[in-house]
């Protein structure tokens, strides 16, 4: 790791500049969460509503409670055993925690990743007095989400200043977004699947998922996310020209690009938005996703495939 990099990344956002920096589901955007110019900032980078609240990044369950007024024992479980690491828990806000973070809600998701790069970045920060990093994953509105660097120098290189700074660590092992779980009701309820399963939540809390409750913002859940530039088919018969996402064991049809062939589910979560983003940059028109079956990680493959194919723009 780069430390003179992170240190100067650290300071960066101290000065309420952007810093995009790694995690291990994708990469985010980040800015001071106690600056409401620099947080600005990051809607304007990403052209993203001002009303979608944006996660805060601690480097400890610790002081990720800085922005959290309530924390029911279910939560507190949630934050122990599986911190760091792809999961964003909802919560009753503090009074730290503004309305330019939250979209005017009650509530605040906070988390801690679990990427060594991200882990000392937020640690760097707090040091310098910093209380959290508030973070949507750093593509434009309604894009694919980067899961290396050369992806956010894409997506924002035109959008971001000189003094904003770009962290290179890799590419996200995980490869789609956290898990978000709304705690602020008696259950736990699924708000964005991820990484973290519905039954490790289940087992971790002891208790069972609620499928109840308005529906809560989650820019996420727009059906045009994570769209790419190509249309986006799913489990249709490829034709000569198309690219074509599969598991290894679909033997890549004739005339077909293949985008990436995956031997599991987790290779596939972990490939698919660099895949998704190199038809783009070929230029192909049409991509044909076979879609993964089988187990809880295929579901939310599935869920961001389902949203990188609808036509729906918002
Ligand atoms: O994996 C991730 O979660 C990445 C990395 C960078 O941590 N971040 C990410 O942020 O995906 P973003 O903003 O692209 O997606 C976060 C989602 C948004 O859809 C937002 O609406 C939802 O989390 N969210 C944030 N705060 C919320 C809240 N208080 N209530 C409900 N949803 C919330
Ligand atoms: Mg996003």
């Amino acid at each position: 790791m780069n430390e003179v990099a992170v240190a100067r990344a650290a300071q960066a956002l101290i000065a309420g500049h952007l810093v995009a920096f790694p995690t291990e589901t994708v990469y985010g955007l980040g800015a001071n969460a106690e600056d409401s110019s620099a947080v600005e900032k990051i809607y304007r980078a990403k052209n993203r509503p001002a009303n979608h609240p944006l996660i805060v990044h601690s480097s400890s369950l610790d002081n990720a409670r800085y922005w959290v007024r309530e924390m029911p024992a279910f939560a507190e479980a949630l934050g122990a055993q599986l911190w760091p690491g792809p999961i964003t828990l909802v919560l009753k806000r503090s009074r730290f925690a503004g309305d330019f973070l939250t979209g005017g809600q009650d509530t605040v998701g906070v988390r801690v990743p679990a990427h060594p790069v991200a882990l000392a970045l937020l640690a760097e920060f707090e040091q310098l007095g910093g209380r959290g990093v508030a973070a949507p994953s750093a593509n434009r509105f309604g894009k694919v989400s980067p899961t290396n660097a050369a992806a956010v120098h894409q997506e924002l290189d035109q959008f971001i200043s000189d003094s904003d700074l770009i962290l290179d660590g890799g590419s996200s092992t995980v490869g789609i977004e956290s898990t978000i779980i709304d705690c602020t009701s008696l259950l736990p309820r699924v708000l964005r699947l991820g990484a973290v399963t519905a039954s490790m939540v289940a087992r971790v809390t002891g208790l069972s998922l609620s499928t109840e409750g308005a529906p809560i913002r989650v820019s996420g859940s727009h059906s045009s996310h994570y769209a790419p530039i190509a249309k986006v088919l799913l489990d249709v018969q490829a034709l000569p020209g198309d690219g074509f996402i599969a598991l290894a064991n679909h033997p890549t049809p004739e005339g077909i690009v293949r985008l990436a062939e995956p031997k599991d589910t987790a290779e596939y979560a972990r490939v698919l938005y660099a895949a998704l983003r190199t038809a783009d940059s070929l230029g192909i028109e049409r991509v044909v996703a076979i879609t993964p079956k089988g187990d809880e990680l295929s579901d939310a493959i599935f869920d961001r495939l389902q949203r990188a194919s609808s036509n729906l723009k918002s």
